[in-house]
């Protein structure tokens, strides 16, 4: 049993990290300067959706294993490591804006009064590990001995626990070996393939990870392109390839590409640092490229599916968090194609299982529906942005009975084509050539 602190403890990251770590049997204090989120979460109220996070960190408050601060001085009194999970938002050059990772360092070595082990699990541009050893070494007031270890985190918003508890690997980086073994030892009940290398290199294999990630999406979203202008099926494309296990099945689904708190500002990131050291990233800015593309290439779907105009046009979307399971708005692609939408003219209804809270801040001028079916009624077109499971189980019978014309353009590729066509649809999806209408038209256009 640890004692850990957790920097940034209200986040996605954090709250995870610090429940998982407190539900292994460790002391956990997860601090965050948002005091309207620890206060919240001292009441057992969560900041966020996570499937199965609301009942872990309920448990382990009660068990005594874990607590909430706003106060650097008694999250570290006790604490042996203290992970730092703050965000690092694009800044304006597409770079990674350390503000948030620099306060932290500054405010963990004014209060540090015992040795500690600093792991950062913020995604950081290669050389931020020294940054924070530099300002904690600046600022410390008490001369005690510090390590940093970097431990990039690799879980995925929806699926958070079960990856935080079942990782596929753990990856650990130090100048200091020592440190980075006591750091695994964190880990060793997880039985996960543990990886000890140096800080620049652990730092950038989460960059490469997510980049990889991020291309596979954008390929087989290329793929599908051909696919429209050829007369194949992406999806039984993607799977054919994916049974080869030199490619793998994750991340090839064809549809409106990859958005989030992560792919697009990290890929990013890795850009602006490559290019900032003189190489030349075409690859990554390809990929960039291509993922813009695909939102543009639904709302063209959407208006040439209404007859060439989408002003007045009814629309309802289905689905707007960037994937299901989250209530996460961050650069989800739902934002691009509403504004879009509504730029040229379109009333715009909307319906997310759980993100219309978060997305009613960002989307003022949208109608949000209680239910799916309100969201078809009268609509025009309707569109899919996220494949919950509940889009897959609509009744689309009466879907079809109550929007005032029977088109569905979907950009998750959630339906099967042809019975789309059975039920009277024109279906326009990715990567598949669309039913009930000219397919040659659609076919043909660029
Ligand atoms: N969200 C994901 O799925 C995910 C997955 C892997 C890695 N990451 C990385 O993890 C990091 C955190 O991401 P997130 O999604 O959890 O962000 P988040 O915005 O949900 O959480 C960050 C938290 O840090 C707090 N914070 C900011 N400055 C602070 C400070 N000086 N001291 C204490 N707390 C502070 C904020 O109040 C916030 O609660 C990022 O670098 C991200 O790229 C995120």
């Amino acid at each position: 049993m640890a004692n850990i602190c957790v920097i940034g403890g209200a986040g996605y990251v954090g709250l995870t990290t610090g429940a998982c770590f407190a539900d292994l049997g460790n002391s956990v204090v997860c601090l965050d300067v948002n005091q309207e989120k620890i206060a919240n979460l001292r009441r057992g109220v969560l900041p966020i959706y996570e499937p199965g996070l609301e009942e872990m960190v309920v448990r382990n408050q009660d068990a005594g294993r874990l607590r909430f601060t706003d106060d650097y001085a008694d999250a570290l009194a006790d604490a042996e490591f203290a992970f730092i999970a703050v965000d690092t938002p694009s800044d304006l050059d597409g770079g990674a804006d350390l503000l948030h990772l620099r306060e932290a360092a500054a405010s963990i070595a004014r209060a540090m009064r015992r040795p500690l082990i600093i792991v950062n699990k913020s995604t950081v541009p290669v050389g931020a590990g020294d940054l924070v050893a530099g300002i904690v070494a600046q600022n410390r007031t008490v001369d005690v001995p510090f390590s940093v270890v970097s431990n990039p985190e690799f879980l995925r918003e929806g699926t958070a626990i079960q990856d935080c508890l079942n990782p596929d690997r753990i990856i650990l980086g130090a100048s200091d070996r020592s440190a980075a073994e006591r750091v695994a030892q964190l880990y060793q009940s997880l039985n996960a393939p543990i990886l000890i290398t140096d800080l620049h290199t652990a730092e950038m294999i989460k960059y490469a990870s997510n980049s990889f990630l991020a291309t596979k999406i954008s390929f087989i979203n290329e793929i599908a392109a051909i696919c429209e202008k050829v007369g194949a099926n992406v999806k039984e494309v993607s799977r054919g390839m994916g049974l080869d296990r030199r490619i793998g099945e994750a991340y090839l689904d064809a549809g409106l590409g990859w958005g989030g708190s992560c792919f697009p500002k990290d890929v990013r990131a890795l850009e602006y640092m490559a290019a900032a050291n003189g190489c030349h990233p075409q690859l990554l800015r390809a990929v960039m490229d291509i993922n813009r593309d695909q939102r543009r290439r639904l709302v063209q779907r959407i208006r040439e599916a209404l007859g060439g105009s989408l002003d007045n046009r009814r629309v309802g979307v289905l689905g707007l968090s960037f994937k299901p399971n989250t209530d996460d708005m961050r650069d989800a692609p739902s934002l691009t194609v509403i504004r879009q939408l509504q730029n040229e003219g379109a009333i715009v209804t909307a319906f997310d299982p759980v993100a219309m809270r978060n997305a009613e801040k960002l989307l003022p001028k949208v109608k949000f529906g209680k239910t799916p079916y309100d969201v078809a009624h009268d609509a025009d077109a309707l569109t899919i942005l996220t494949e919950w499971n509940e889009f897959k189980q609509l009744d689309l019978a009466r879907v079809r009975e109550i929007m005032a014309r029977p088109i569905i353009v979907d950009g998750r590729n959630v339906y099967d084509p042809e019975r789309m066509r059975t039920l009277g649809f024109t279906y326009i999806s990715i990567g598949r050539l669309p039913v009930g209408v000219s397919s040659l038209e659609m076919a043909t256009t660029p």
